[in-house]
Parts: C-alpha cells; sequence; structure tokens
C-alpha cells in the first residue's frame, strides 16, 4: 500500500489539494491522511467541508499575528511526530507557504520522499512575494517529484538543473476545483447590493504590501470608485489584523466599497464568475481569472504567474497609485482594453491534474 501524506495549512492550498485528496481517495493502492497545520482557521474549515475531506491531524499552530519564525518553528517541532507515526511512502505539499516550507524541510529532515504540487513557479526576486518565492524555490532544492503545473514551470525548473524524468506537466489543481464550485444558478446579497452597477472584486492581503504600500493601493481604488457613478467594489478582507486595520482606516466613508468577511470558496468563484474585474496581489486569483474570462489588475511589482500575462487577462500594474488608478480607469472606459482583457482563455489545464498526479504516484512507488 501506498501512503500519501499531504500536508497544508492555509486557504489556497486547501483548495488545490481538497481537489488531489479526493482523487487519491478513488486509488485502492493508495492511503491518503491529511495532516493540517493549522496555519489559517476560519478561512480553511469551510473549504474542508465543501469538498468533505476529514484531516486526521490539525498540528492548529495559529497565532493572532503570527510572525514567520512562530509558523516554521511550530509546524517543524510539531510534524515529526506525524511523519514517525505514519511513515509515509511520500508527502505531498503545496506551492509556497511557510507552512509548505517547513512540512518539506521536516521531511528531507526524515529521509521521506517530497512531491511538490505547483512547482517551479518563480520570480526570482526572494523579496517579491516575500516569503514566498524563497519558499519555493527552497521546496524545490529538496523535492524529489516535481508536479509543474504549466510548461513554462517545468522550463524553469529545468534551467535550474532538475533532472527531466522528475517532472510532470499536471496542469493547475485549481482549475479541477472550479469544477466543483461554479454553479449555473447562483445568488448572493453582494450581487444583489451591486444591482446593474459594475462590481469589481478585490483582494489584498500581501505581506510586503502591508504598510505604505497597502495604503496607497487603497487610496487609488477609492479615488477612481468616487469618480464613477455606476461601479461598486467588494473587498472580502482577509482575517490578518494588519489588513483589517488599514481596510477599515482607508475604507471607512463610502457607499460603493463594502467591506465584507472572507468568503468561502463557492461565494467566490461565483462571484468572481458575474464580476466585471478583479483588482487582486492573490495568486491563485491569478489562475482563476483567465478562465473566467475576468480582467484582473495585479498590484504587485512581480508574479510568478507570466501565462495569465502572456493570455492577455493579466496586467500588472504595481503598487505606486498613479500607474493603479490610470490602469483602473482604462478598464472602466476603454471598451476595447476590456474586451481584449475578457476573453476567456485558460492556460492551467484541463481540470485533470489531480488525476495525473495520482497517475504518477500509482507509477512511481506501485508495485
Ligand atoms: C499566508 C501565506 C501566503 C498566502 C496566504 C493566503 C505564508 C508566510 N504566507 O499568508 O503565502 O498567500 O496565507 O491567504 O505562508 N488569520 C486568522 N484566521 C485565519 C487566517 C489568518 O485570524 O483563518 C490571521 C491571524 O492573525 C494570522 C494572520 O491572519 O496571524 C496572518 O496569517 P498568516 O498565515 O501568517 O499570513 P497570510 O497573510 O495569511
Ligand atoms: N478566496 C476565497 N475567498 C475569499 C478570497 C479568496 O475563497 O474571500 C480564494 C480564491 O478563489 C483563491 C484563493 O482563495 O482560490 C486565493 O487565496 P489567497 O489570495 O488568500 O492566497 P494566494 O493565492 O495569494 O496564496
Amino acid at each position: 500500500m501506498i501512503k500519501v501524506l499531504i500536508v497544508f495549512g492555509t486557504r489556497p492550498e486547501a483548495i488545490k489539494m481538497c481537489p488531489v485528496i479526493k482523487k487519491l481517495e478513488e486509488y485502492s493502492q493508495i492511503k491518503t491522511v491529511v495532516c493540517l497545520t493549522g496555519q489559517h482557521r476560519e478561512m480553511l474549515l469551510p473549504i474542508l467541508n465543501i469538498f468533505q475531506v476529514a484531516p486526521k491531524y490539525d498540528l492548529n499552530i495559529m497565532k493572532d499575528r503570527q510572525t514567520l519564525f512562530d509558523i516554521t518553528i511550530a509546524v517543524l517541532s510539531k510534524i515529526k511526530d506525524v511523519l514517525d507515526q505514519e511513515k509515509p511512502t511520500v508527502v505531498l505539499v503545496h506551492g509556497d507557504t511557510t507552512s509548505a516550507f517547513a512540512a518539506a524541510v521536516a521531511c528531507f529532515y526524515k529521509g521521506i520522499p517530497i512531491g511538490h504540487v505547483e512547482a517551479g513557479l518563480r520570480t526570482y526576486n526572494h523579496y517579491s512575494p516575500y516569503p514566498e518565492e524563497f519558499n519555493r524555490q527552497a521546496i524545490d532544492s529538496i523535492t524529489d517529484i516535481f508536479f509543474a503545473p504549466t510548461v513554462s514551470a517545468k522550463e524553469n525548473l529545468l534551467k535550474e538543473g532538475k533532472y527531466e524524468k522528475n517532472i510532470f506537466v499536471t496542469g493547475n489543481t485549481v482549475i479541477d476545483a472550479l469544477k466543483t464550485t461554479i454553479h449555473a444558478e447562483y445568488s448572493h446579497e453582494v450581487l444583489k447590493w451591486a444591482e446593474n452597477n459594475r462590481l469589481i472584486l478585490f483582494t489584498a492581503h500581501r505581506r510586503e504590501n502591508i504598510g505604505t504600500s497597502m495604503r496607497k493601493i487603497f487610496e487609488a481604488v477609492n479615488e477612481v470608485v468616487d469618480e464613477f457613478e455606476d461601479v461598486r467594489v467588494v473587498y472580502p478582507v482577509h482575517l490578518n489584523p494588519k489588513v483589517q486595520e488599514i481596510a477599515n482606516e482607508i475604507f471607512n466613508n463610502t457607499e460603493k466599497i463594502k467591506l465584507i468577511a472572507p468568503l468561502d470558496v463557492i461565494d467566490f468563484h461565483n462571484i468572481m464568475s458575474r464580476s466585471y474585474m478583479v483588482i487582486t496581489d492573490s495568486g491563485g486569483v491569478q489562475e482563476e481569472a483567465p478562465s473566467l474570462g475576468k480582467p484582473v489588475l495585479v498590484i504587485r511589482n512581480t508574479t510568478e504567474r507570466p501565462e495569465g500575462v502572456a493570455a492577455g487577462t493579466l496586467k500588472l500594474v504595481g503598487t505606486e497609485k498613479d500607474n493603479i488608478k490610470k490602469a483602473l480607469k482604462e478598464l472602466l472606459t476603454n471598451k476595447e482594453t476590456y474586451r481584449k482583457m475578457s476573453e476567456a482563455k485558460n492556460p492551467y489545464g484541463d481540470g485533470k491534474a489531480s488525476e495525473r498526479i495520482g497517475q504518477v504516484i500509482l507509477k512511481r512507488w506501485g508495485e
């Protein structure tokens, strides 16, 4: 029996790993065990319910205003017992979070093979996004099997000298997730509130933006929205108290911008698919929007998702106030720019990434 231990801790990892877990559970030769690090709590638990995933372990590490030290130390020290008890054939981690990094390091210390889902994404700037670029490079330096979502992610790994026989292009599992979450019939109070106005879905949480950059980004959105009668913005604010403080401070006086609690993933995907456009610094949202044909202004200085830019859906606008205002006004006034960016294209696969991951595991470790 192949025992696959799947370790994750945050919202985006849960959204992208639940489809993998469900697929692996279908194979009789594989036993799956799920371990949450608990890096996120409220933002993650609803996803497990939606996908009907039951973790065996929860390291329960979350602290208010946790630092990178807190997360790394807590995961490393607590996961050791889980690895000793389960003795997995392989451990799957996802992406670029500190949970994934610390879990991978623990596996490396124990000599347990690591499968990295969403391997090979790169900006080659350790500080952007921070600490994610370091995390993903560090994980890939000790990974045994790379599940690259796209050909360009595979090319990054090859350039770094990884062996081709260990790299598998699977597509991104976020497309698998969209198959479960998007519904033809859907309504939500946010959509009723926006009525016939153009709805912008907004998210911002990146660690390196917290502070002045985030204030400037919020001011840019505020000032542009002020100029358009028919525009509404909904911002499901990340539970990070530092983000909440800035959001409440800058968006305190407008009826056109609605701050709400984080949405569950069904609501988020369905509201996105019915919105006019998206403004975000999120990684996952940059992958979902091209599939749904929603123009995205990426409020970051780098992106590890060049496929969405090439598809024409994503525009990297940085964090300078004037640049954001200019790009946003352009999308709100120039129909041709809007049309070009809203053609649905999907560079992230066919929704069968989880199956490919399962097949690779069976081939590598099956009898
Ligand atoms: C983490 C990841 C980031 C990912 C993001 C997804 C790291 C270093 N960062 O960043 O890569 O893009 O998740 O959202 O791995 N909080 C709650 N409840 C929750 C979740 C968070 O209260 O369910 C609050 C806590 O006060 C916590 C704070 O948010 O201390 C920050 O959470 P943390 O996971 O450290 O950072 P994120 O910005 O969420
Ligand atoms: N998301 C969600 N509810 C929200 C905001 C985002 O379910 O209120 C989903 C979104 O669809 C995407 C994922 O969360 O799949 C992205 O997570 P986040 O932006 O927190 O992290 P990142 O992808 O930047 O690491």
